[in-house]
């Protein structure tokens, strides 16, 4: 097998790994969930699938990459020459995730600009957010960040991804520690005198809401808990089987694992200590100010800097945050894309970068038009944007988790990942990974699929 570049060690390997993982998903997705499923049981049950269902799927990727040497495609296939199919829906994940989430680093990079050039006040005009997403020019910002992805990725795993990994990564948590701590020091007094604080506001989020329980929303909470969980490692999309196949033989795979886990659960964790608490205080604990999807990131949160002192400055660390958080997810993205150009054409560094660059440009277009000049076209009812990540998320990532579940546990047998990992170390958690790859993995990406195809349409 030819020599691959790859990573320094492990260190290099964990953050380059929970760069890939810690991205808008944990910045944004996470804090509202929590708040929408009931605080602390949202943490609970997403804690306990960390550990459980996220293990076992981050631990089999970076097994099968290391143990192949191979990107997606050519890894499924040197498995089971049948199962290439496998790799080929791998493939077309990072692909169009690709391409719309450049678009959502465009509209990062445009808060970073109100925020740097202007005073911030831009942010909160109305329908500022709403005329930018729908003015056909947004799409510059979407092709800066793609392009700084690429110049990224053209420099190569070691100088490229784990040289950027290792600076910006601990520069994040720092980021994130700092303006969480702000966020629980918080204070206004409303119109009637009462009182807000960050510290109430901790208090919702970390209480275990169980008011009106049922059976239905225990799932309904444990699924969302799931899917964010997928986006949020970035497992069954090739990424990290091509980030493995970059790991040296003397690393640990399973402490790797558990180290990138306790990163990306851990900047989740904290972005929701940075939100809801700044949202309960200044959005007068209105719930629905924790909106879903974009709204919460580039409406609700410019409202409450507004309302703080030195919002101005808060407003351009976070957004800061958010694109360096966004910039090393989309590198795993384009890497693992590119790293299967390579192999498969065996063409080198710069035509694999161009190209790649080139097409996710031209199908970002359909994800960035979609909000403006072809706004009229709509698949079941979602713009692009949404339906590229409906399908992606929803669809094609618990099929490949579940399918992989389904090669390892029944077709090479766990030892194929078993004994990987043991090349330099016990595996502490044998037991429990068989019994989660063969039934309990199955079982929750089933369930996935079924409330995604018949729940969510
Ligand atoms: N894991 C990233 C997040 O939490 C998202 C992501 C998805 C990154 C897919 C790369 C690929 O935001």
């Amino acid at each position: 097998m030819k020599q691959k570049s790859g990573f320094s060690g492990q260190i290099g390997f964990v953050l380059a790994a929970a760069g890939s993982a810690v991205g808008v998903g944990n910045l944004w997705r996470f804090p509202y969930l929590a708040a929408k499923d009931g605080g602390g049981l949202f943490l609970i049950i997403y804690l306990v699938l960390v550990l459980t269902v996220g293990f076992t799927l981050l631990t089999t990727d970076i097994a099968i990459g290391r143990k192949t040497g191979k990107s997606a495609i050519y890894a499924y296939e040197s498995m089971r020459k049948k199962w290439k199919f496998l790799g080929v829906i791998t493939f077309i994940v990072p692909v169009i995730i690709m391409t719309y989430y450049a678009v959502i680093g465009g509209w990062i990079l445009k808060y970073i600009a109100i925020y740097i050039l202007g005073s911030g006040k831009e942010a909160v005009a109305d329908n500022c957010f709403t005329n930018f997403i729908t003015s056909p020019s947004s799409v510059w910002y979407g092709i800066i960040f793609m392009l700084l992805t690429a110049i990224i990725v053209y420099n190569g795993v070691e100088k490229g991804i784990e040289r950027v990994s290792k600076f910006i990564m601990p520069v994040l948590l720092v980021m994130v520690v700092g303006i969480a701590i702000f966020s629980l020091t918080l204070k206004t007094t409303l119109d009637d005198g009462t009182v807000r604080t960050g510290l109430q506001g901790l208090k919702v989020y970390l209480t275990p809401d169980m008011s009106g329980i049922t059976v239905q929303k225990f799932l309904q909470v444990s699924l969302d808990a799931m899917s964010q969980l997928f986006f949020s490692l970035s497992v069954s999309m090739g990424i990290m089987i091509t980030y493995g196949s970059y790991m040296r033989k003397e690393d640990n795979i399973e402490s790797s694992v558990r180290q990138i886990e306790v990163f990306d659960t851990l900047v989740a964790f904290l972005s929701g200590l940075i939100i809801v608490p700044a949202v309960f205080v200044f959005s007068g604990g209105d719930e629905n100010a924790l909106n879903a999807g974009p709204s919460l990131m580039f409406i609700t949160l410019p409202n409450v800097f507004k309302e703080m002192l030195g919002g101005q400055i808060v407003g351009a660390v976070f957004f800061l945050l958010v694109v360096l958080a966004a910039m090393t997810s989309s590198i795993s993205l384009m890497e693992t894309v590119v790293s299967i150009v390579e192999e498969r054409f065996h063409w080198k560094r710069i035509p694999s970068c161009l190209i790649v660059t080139g097409i996710s440009f031209l199908i970002g277009l359909l994800s960035v038009f979609g909000y403006s000049i072809w706004s009229d076209f709509t698949i079941f009812h979602m713009q692009f944007l949404d339906f590229f990540d409906y399908i992606s998320n929803n669809i094609m990532m618990p099929i490949v988790a579940l399918m992989t579940c389904v090669l390892v546990g029944f077709v090479v047998k766990t030892t194929f990942v078993e004994d990987e990992i043991e090349k330099n170390a016990r595996f502490r958690v044998k037991g429990l990974y068989r019994v989660m790859i063969k039934f309990i993995c199955p079982i929750c990406m089933l369930l996935i699929l079924f409330s995604a195809l018949f729940l969510k349409l």
